[in-house]
Order: structure tokens, then sequence, then C-alpha cells
């Protein structure tokens, strides 16, 4: 029998930010290492999902590259054949899925996607372009071509497999069995339990959440940051007037962020602490100076030991990796498409 699959993603737009790291990567690298005996575990770069907004086309090809090399210096096991990591367009049947897909999905439906409509509502109307309207699309592509049960990402996600899930049913009942419908949010919450949810929010404004589309960037520690950068965005971050240290999401949003921010970092540095130790070790903590420092010294280590491992990643054994795995996509991959041009009348 063939192992079930768990496929996510994570685009290389930018620099990876904490919220990447802590959030998606780290969970996944945990979640791969912990699963791949019982499962195929396809870990993929959307880097055709990447110019849906703007970006600068020069550092794509780097971007993509930085992506692959950050899952290995995060202890992804580039060794283990039930994992794979391959970039989404070395493997061009997610496109021409796509294309077809488009045909059995709605305009009004793609136009309720609240992604869609916050990240529209940024740019004047010429510059919303078609892909990033048909961006859920390629992504119920990238997850109905493999297969994928489970698929883990951050609840911003959510809507986008629910209409993964309708696409897929909606052709299966069409075509007949064409797709393996991907679990329920619900079921996929309770696979992955506390890997799911977690939302880095932005330094300078926590109500939003951590993102690399953020204009300024003072909100948002990238990867890349100088320790001493990340230092001074923490030492800025935004507070509030309570005065007192305290793990009060609705009253004290960004006290709270630090407090989860710290967990991580220090989780990250070695030291086994859950956040409930850290919200007692801090609370009722006066002087919010002292406690920025703190969180700036954890990122500050964990900064520059990340870095230090990211340099030592070798280019070489991810292309192998890369290259490898993208011969195994593509014949899984080319096994649905066919399928699908079958069904719909492409193929006899
Ligand atoms: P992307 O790159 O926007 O986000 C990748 C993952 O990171 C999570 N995330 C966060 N988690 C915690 N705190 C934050 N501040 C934060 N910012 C982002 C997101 O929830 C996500 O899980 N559409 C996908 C990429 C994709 C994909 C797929 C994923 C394309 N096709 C197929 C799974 C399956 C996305 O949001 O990427």
């Amino acid at each position: 029998m063939t192992k079930p699959v768990i496929l996510t993603g994570v685009r290389a737009n930018n620099d990876l930010h904490i919220g990447n790291y802590f959030g998606a990567i780290l969970p996944i690298v945990d979640m791969a290492r912990r699963r791949s005996a019982e499962y195929i575990v396809n870990l993929f770069i959307p880097d055709l999902h990447s110019f849906t907004t703007p970006i600068n086309h020069d550092q794509l090809f780097d971007s993509i590259m930085n992506n692959a090399r950050v899952y290995a210096a995060a202890g992804l096991p580039l060794d283990d054949d039930a994992i794979q990591l391959y970039r989404q367009s070395y493997v061009s049947a997610h496109s021409e899925l796509t294309i077809i897909l488009n045909n059995f999905v709605g305009f009004g439906e793609m136009e309720r996607m609240t992604q869609f409509k916050d990240k529209s509502a940024k740019l004047s109307n010429d510059r919303v372009s078609v892909g990033l309207f048909d961006y859920p699309v390629l992504m119920a592509s990238d997850i109905l071509l493999y297969n994928a049960m489970y698929i883990p990402v951050g609840d911003d996600q959510t809507q986008h497999l629910e209409i993964t899930r309708d696409i897929a049913e909606r052709m299966n009942h069409k075509f007949g069995e064409l797709f393996t419908v991907p679990e329920p949010v619900a079921k996929q919450h309770q696979f992955f339990g506390k890997d799911q949810g977690l939302r880095i929010k932005d330094l300078q404004n926590p109500a939003k959440k951590m993102s690399k589309s953020d204009e300024t960037g003072k909100g948002v520690i990238f990867l890349s940051d100088a320790p001493e950068v990340a230092r001074k965005k923490i030492m800025s971050a935004a507070t509030d007037s309570v005065g007192k240290v305290n793990y009060d999401k609705a009253a004290q949003p960004g006290i709270s962020n630090l407090l989860e921010i710290l967990t991580l970092v220090r989780q990250a540095n070695g030291r086994a602490v859950s956040l409930k130790q850290t919200i007692d070790e801090f609370t009722g903590l006066e002087r919010y100076g002292d406690f920025k420092k703190i969180v700036a010294d954890e990122m500050s280590e964990f900064l520059a030991n990340f870095q230090a491992r990211l340099a030592q990643v070798n280019d070489d054994t991810i292309l192998r990796k890369l290259e490898s795995s993208e011969i195994t996509a593509n014949q899984t991959a080319n096994q649905t498409l066919l399928r699908v041009q079958k069904a719909v009348g492409l193929r006899r």
C-alpha cells in the first residue's frame, strides 16, 4: 500500500522572517522528521506563486535556493528518501493542471477569497494581476497532483484548503474518482496538533501578522537581519500603557507577542521552556526596557547561530536533493495530470 502524503510549501519572496521560520519551517521540519517513516513528506518551494505580488526578479533565483538552504539549516534530513524537496516550476504539471482547473472554478468563488481581497486592496486596480486572482487554483493543483491528505499551513490558508477540497469534490463528482480529497481543516488541526495556528505578529503593529509583504520591514525580523539590527527592532517594538508584563493578547498584544517570540527563540537556543514557564517568569515585571533586552539577547544568539549554520550549508548537496526530488515529483504529478487529461477529453 502506498503511504499517505503530507505536503506543504513556503513561498520564496524577499527574505524569510521569523514568522515563517517559527510558524512554518521549523514545525514542518520537526513534522517531517517525526512522520517520514509512515508518510511521504512533500516539501516544495512554490516559486510560481512568487510573482503574484510585485517582486525583484533579479533576486528570485537566489531566494528560491535560499529557501531550500533554510530548510537544511533548520535540520531537514536531506538524505531521507521519504522526504521530497522540489521547486514547483520544475514540475510543469502544476501549470498545466491549473489551466485545466481554471475552467471549473467560478469567478465569484475566487473573488470571495479573503487573502485576494486583502492583497488586492493594497494595489491599484491595474496592478492586481490575474496571477494573484488565480493563486488558490495553482495552490489546489500543488496539492491535488500528489494525492495529498494532510497539508500543514497557518490558518490564513484555511480558505485555500477549503476551496481545494471543493474543487476536488466537484471534479470527482463530474468525472469519477480523479483526486484524493484532502482531509477537512478540523481533521488537519487534530493531526498536526499544536504545530498549526501559531501566528507571530508584526512588532510595530501587533494586530497584524508578521508578513513578507510589509513595506517598511521595521516590524519584521528577517532571518538575514544582523543581530544588531534585530536588537533595534525589538527594542522599538510597540507595547502598551499598562506598564506591567502580562500575557493578555487582547489588552497587551505587543507584550504577548514578545512573550511568544521569547519562548520560541529560547527553545531554538536549546533551553526547554514552555510558553507557560516564560509567562510565569516575567509576569508582573514593570520595566518593559529590561524585558525587551532579554528578548533581544536571546534573538541575537538565535540569529548568530542560525546564520552560522546557514553559511555551512553546501549548495551542491541542496541541488542534488532538489534534482532527485524533481524526478520523483514529475513522475507522480504526470500520472495525475494524465488521469485528468483523459477525463476531460484531451487524451485517450
Ligand atoms: P506563504 O509563504 O505566504 O506562507 C508559508 C507558511 O507560513 C505561514 N506564515 C506564518 N506563520 C506564523 N506566523 C506568521 N507571521 C506567518 N506568516 C506566514 C503561512 O500560514 C504558511 O503556512 N499559499 C501558501 C504557499 C503554498 C502552499 C501550496 C502551501 C502554495 N501552494 C500548497 C501548502 C500547499 C502560503 O501562504 O505561503
